[in-house]
């Protein structure tokens, strides 16, 4: 826990940040709700957050950010800062559209009030159409870039990527690669192709990436490269992001994506199966460690432009004894006996393949074909099937996250524990992010109950009831296995029987 009460002066990133104009794009995302909260919270002396937010859903920005700012997420904040709203501008925009549909005062706002940018907008889904993708992801941030480049007071601009943009790379250095295909190229190509044929031609240019997403990022990334210029720009690669460790809610996450989406088909009892390789280290970072370590890199990225560095890049990845991904979810699975759910289908298990043939033989056996004896039965009894269509999802999904689960990297972060080693005292204690040491077991039970409790909406007051029906799946569990087991005893009893008489 931090302790920002015992933090009597103002700190040097507490400096950097009073009295500045902050761009962030994104504010809305998982990542984004965390860096406002606690840069609102922990840099009190801020003048203005200008929020790039788009409508949706017949809800407009201001609709949305009043919404957001009823979560008990911003409660601490609130406590600290009652007039907080004050501080905060919602700017409409949207990252599809030309300019990003900016009005032309708005943009003379950003342009002349604005000294820090945080860009974390994006389009994350992983098999997006790449034209739309290209737009969200890197023609946004050209449009950025040129509007940072009018900026008169610019002090830092920061552009969250992902540790992944390099997928193709085995040891992730920290600085921009050079790809086949750049910004230019793709962008005359979106001109120049039609949406079907650019899918057509998806494959071909994006074969180093898993995704468009991880392609689109990279290509982003060479974009600030060659255009930023002289501008203090710095670019920050988290790894896989997970719930808070310690504020400002333990084990809070709003993110069904990545690891808190497998996190959720485990504990119901549904996953029972994973493409992943258990001995390669987890690439997660919790989120709160995540918003500091990025509230300090726009500070870093300051100082060093004027010691006369150029662009930095800052791989924020765990350290080298974080837990494999095998202690990860077994550990995962491990907790849920003592905060099993009340609506788990199954006892949670999981095991872990590499193969992805045996993979496939092990989701017939043991997902799809139960899944359509259950919606048999359902369609028989009236009811509306589930089970197939719920499958189809969780499978797709650890498809798409199977490249990230099954590879190993190295990485460089001396930019990183550089920028730690800068930080003095108390702004260690409030923005820290260091992860050596980190204690994983404690993480772990935090985590889990945060997926219970903040995606789940599951409290305490369940536990009682989900763990006398855990001990009912427990023991029908146990009944199959041992059905399982003697099946298999009597197939092989079987065959040697037929073979040898
Ligand atoms: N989460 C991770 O594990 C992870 C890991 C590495 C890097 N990152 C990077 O971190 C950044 C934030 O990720 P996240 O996990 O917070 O993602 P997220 O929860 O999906 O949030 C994405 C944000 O981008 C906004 N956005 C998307 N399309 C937009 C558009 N067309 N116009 C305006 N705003 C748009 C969303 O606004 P709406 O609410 O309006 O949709 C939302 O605020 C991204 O750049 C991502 O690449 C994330």
């Amino acid at each position: 826990m931090n302790n920002e009460q015992d933090i009597k002066h103002e700190t040097p990133i507490q400096n950097f940040y009073a009295g500045q104009s902050i761009f962030i794009t994104g504010c809305t995302g998982f990542l984004g709700q965390i860096l406002i909260e606690k840069l609102l919270r922990s840099c009190p002396d801020i003048s203005t957050m200008y929020l790039l937010i788009r409508s949706k859903k017949d809800k407009s920005p201001e609709s949305r950010l009043n919404e957001m700012f009823k979560s008990s997420l911003y409660d601490r904040m609130k406590k600290k800062i009652p007039n907080f709203r004050k501080k905060v501008v919602p700017i409409v925009g949207n990252l599809d559209c030309k300019n990003l549909g900016l009005s032309e005062n708005d943009k003379n706002i950003l342009i002349y009030k604005v000294s820090i940018i945080f860009h974390l907008a994006a389009n994350v889904r992983f098999q997006e159409k790449i034209k739309s993708q290209i737009q969200t992801n890197i023609c946004a941030t050209d449009t950025i870039l040129r509007i940072a480049k009018l900026m008169p007071y610019l002090k830092s601009f920061i552009y969250v990527s992902t540790i992944y943009a390099n997928f193709c790379v085995k040891h992730i250095e920290e600085h921009v690669y050079t790809y086949p295909i750049n910004y230019k190229d793709l962008i005359t190509l979106t001109h120049i192709l039609s949406e079907n044929t650019m899918e057509e031609k998806k494959a071909k240019i994006t074969s180093q990436w898993p995704n468009t997403y991880t392609f689109t990022k990279a290509i982003a990334e060479g974009l600030l490269r060659d255009e930023g210029g002289d501008l203090p720009i710095g670019i920050f690669r988290p790894a896989i992001i997970t719930s808070t460790a310690n504020e400002p809610l333990v084990g809070w996450n709003n993110n069904f994506l990545g690891e808190i989406g497998l996190t959720v088909f485990i504990s119901s009892g549904f996953q029972r199966f994973m493409l992943c390789n258990p001995y390669i280290p987890a690439n997660f970072v919790p989120v709160d460690l995540t918003g500091n370590a990025l509230i300090a890199s726009a500070w870093d990225v300051f100082i060093q432009f004027r010691r006369g560095k150029d662009m930095l890049i800052y791989n924020f990845v765990p350290p080298a004894d974080a837990p494999t991904i095998g202690e990860w979810f077994y550990k995962i699975a491990d907790i849920t006996k003592t905060y099993p759910l009340p609506k788990a289908q199954w006892r949670p298990f999981v095991i872990m393949l590499q193969r992805k043939m045996l993979y496939r033989i092990c989701i017939w056996l043991g997902h799809l074909l139960p899944a359509l004896l259950v919606d048999t039965i359902s369609i028989c009894m009236n009811y509306r099937p589930r089970m197939w269509k719920l499958y189809r999802k969780i499978h797709s999904r650890s498809y798409e996250m199977a490249p990230f689960l099954t590879r190993r990297w190295s990485y460089s972060y001396d930019n990183v524990e550089a920028m730690w080693n800068r930080l003095n005292e108390q702004d260690q204690q409030l923005f820290k992010f260091y992860m050596k040491k980190f204690d994983w077991t404690n993480y772990f039970v935090n985590h889990y109950k945060g997926v219970r409790f903040f995606i789940l909406n599951e409290d305490d007051s369940t536990l009682e009831i989900s763990r006398i029906r855990d001990k009912r799946l427990y023991w029908i569990h146990q009944t199959f296995k041992t059905l399982f087991v003697f099946a298999i005893v009597w197939i092989i009893w079987i065959i040697f029987i037929k073979v040898f008489t």
